[in-house]
Order: C-alpha cells, then sequence, then structure tokens
C-alpha cells in the first residue's frame, strides 16, 4: 500500500490566514513550511488513489502530487474515491473541488453521508456514489474496518437527531503485502480495542491537534478554556491520558506520525521540548509530502 501524507495541519492550516501567532509568523517570514489542512492519500497499486478525507486545500494538494496526476487518457484520473471520518468543513470542503469527477465513490458513516453538504450541491453536477462506511468494506483492493470514535457533530449539525458514530477512524489493510495503517485525526479520547489495533498496524497517523489540554487558552481570540477545548474532541498529547502516554504502553511496531497539527501547538516547532517529547514517545511530526510503502 502506498500513502501520501497530502496535509498535516488542523483546520485553518499553518500559517492560518488570519493568525499572527508565532508559528504561523514563522511560515510567513520562510522559517518553517507551511503545512496544508489534514488529508491523506492511499493506493494498492499505485494506479487507482483513494482520498482519506477531501481539505479545503485539495486542489493544491492534487497539484503536488505526482501520483495522483491525470492521464494517459485526456480525462483519466487514478482518484477513484474518498473515505471521510466525519462531516467537519475542514474535512469535506474538498469534495465541492472534485465536482469535475465522475463516477466518484465516497464512504462515510450514516449519520454524516446523510447531512455533508457536498452531497446534496455535488448532485446537480455530477453522478457519485455514496456508501454508508460499514463495520468493513473494500476499496480498490484495500480491506477497510470502520473504528466509531464519538458522536461530536459538525456545528451545522448540531441539531441533528441521526444516530452516529459522527466521527470514526479507519484501518486500512493490504492484503496483499500485509501492511496496515491506522487513519486516527479526531480521537476524542482512546477507544477500547484501540492500543491492540494499533501495535498490530505498521503505521498509525494519530490526531496531533493539541499538546496540551488547555491550548488554546489564551492564545484565540475567542478565549477557548479548557472544557470547551475538550469539547472540540480531540484528545491532547500530554498528560497521564494523554496520546504520548498511550504510545508509551501500547508499544508494538507501528510507525507513529501526528497529524491534523493545530497551530497553537508547541510541536511545530522542532526545536520545542515538546517536540522533544513526541521524538522521545517514539512518535514523529511528519511535513507535507510524507510518503510511506506499507
Ligand atoms: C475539528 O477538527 O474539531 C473541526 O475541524 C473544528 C471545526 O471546524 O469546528
Ligand atoms: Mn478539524
Ligand atoms: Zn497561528
Amino acid at each position: 500500500m502506498r500513502v501520501v501524507v497530502l496535509g498535516t495541519a488542523a483546520g485553518g492550516g499553518v500559517p492560518q490566514w488570519n493568525c499572527a501567532c508565532r508559528h504561523c509568523s514563522a511560515v510567513r517570514s520562510g522559517i518553517a513550511p507551511p503545512r496544508r489542512q489534514d488529508c491523506v492519500a492511499i493506493s494498492a497499486d499505485g494506479e487507482g488513489w483513494y482520498l482519506l478525507n477531501a481539505s479545503p486545500d485539495l486542489r493544491e494538494q492534487l497539484m503536488s502530487a505526482t501520483s495522483l496526476s491525470p492521464g494517459p487518457g485526456p480525462r483519466q484520473t487514478p482518484l477513484r474515491g474518498v473515505l471521510l471520518t466525519d462531516g467537519e468543513l475542514d474535512h469535506t470542503l474538498g469534495l465541492f473541488q472534485l465536482k469535475e469527477a465522475d463516477g466518484l465513490h465516497v464512504w462515510a458513516p450514516e449519520a454524516v453521508r446523510e447531512t455533508v453538504l457536498a452531497r446534496e450541491v455535488v448532485a446537480s453536477y455530477r453522478r457519485w456514489e455514496w456508501h454508508r462506511a460499514r463495520e468493513s468494506f473494500e476499496v480498490g483492493g484495500l480491506v477497510v474496518t470502520t473504528v466509531a470514535i464519538s458522536d461530536k457533530r459538525p456545528k451545522y449539525a448540531a441539531e441533528s437527531t441521526l444516530d452516529g458514530p459522527w466521527v470514526v477512524a479507519y484501518h486500512v489493510a493490504d492484503p496483499a503485502t500485509g501492511g496496515t495503517l491506522v487513519y486516527a485525526p479526531c480521537l476524542a479520547e482512546w477507544p477500547s480495542g484501540f492500543s491492540k489495533l494499533c501495535s498490530e498496524a505498521s503505521c498509525v497517523l494519530l490526531d496531533g491537534s493539541f499538546y496540551a489540554p488547555d491550548e488554546m487558552h489564551g492564545r484565540t481570540a475567542g478565549e477557548v478554556d479548557s472544557a470547551a477545548q475538550t469539547a472540540m474532541g480531540h484528545l491532547p498529547m500530554a498528560g497521564v491520558s494523554g496520546s504520548l502516554a498511550m504510545i508509551r504502553e501500547t508499544g508494538g511496531q507501528a510507525r507513529w506520525l501526528f497529524t491534523h497539527l493545530n497551530n497553537t501547538n508547541p510541536v511545530l516547532d522542532p526545536a520545542s521540548a515538546e517536540h522533544a517529547a513526541v521524538l522521545d514517545a517514539g512518535a514523529e511530526i511528519p511535513y507535507d509530502g510524507a510518503e510511506l510503502v506499507l
């Protein structure tokens, strides 16, 4: 299985257009590389590709990933479909940019499939197939298992009474190589059974939104306190039950990579103590464009 990490930032990217924090400023002054919003491409054979989420930066991400270039026919594309972990705008706005594609397949948790804004709009332009992400299904020679994460609804669907899960993770296995990827960019808490799944995986792409549970406090105009940050559904890295502690406890063979990095997260600075703590736990902070063969 081939994996291309197309984007590693949380919503807004780094730099965020309306943010002058030190991380966003470091990118503007050329000290740090920019990060586009979380999105991954996977393929069993290098010929048919599937996206894990569709970021608002999708056009630029597709342009920069030569594996996903169109051809050899004038209107041929290797992009076959999209798997959504949730319905957040930051994971679904890219669907609008795919409206040139006919016959695309999209998988999503049922509640997301029923509410995601792009579905009805794109239907006026193209015929796509929308599938419920069942417990286990196959995409282009890869076996996908869906892991329920939480019932956090996107703000635009806050009033929905549909049953969850609203947020899932995916376990993707390549039966030909035995390689496995766990993709969990929105991890509200560490689900039961998740450690076992990860310990047996080749690579885990994990929610790296926040380092500390109160990180948003004082750094955003909206003054987000730690309760409001927790409600955002992203397990922080630090703390006794944070993801770094869980990585240490889990062990196993997996390569652990953090994605969905928020612009408040100090790990963005490779010289920070927090970045060093990530490396010390055996995990990595990849850059956009990282490629893996599993
Ligand atoms: C999230 O990851 O929590 C969302 O992208 C935040 C949002 O758009 O409200
Ligand atoms: Mn997000
Ligand atoms: Zn910033």
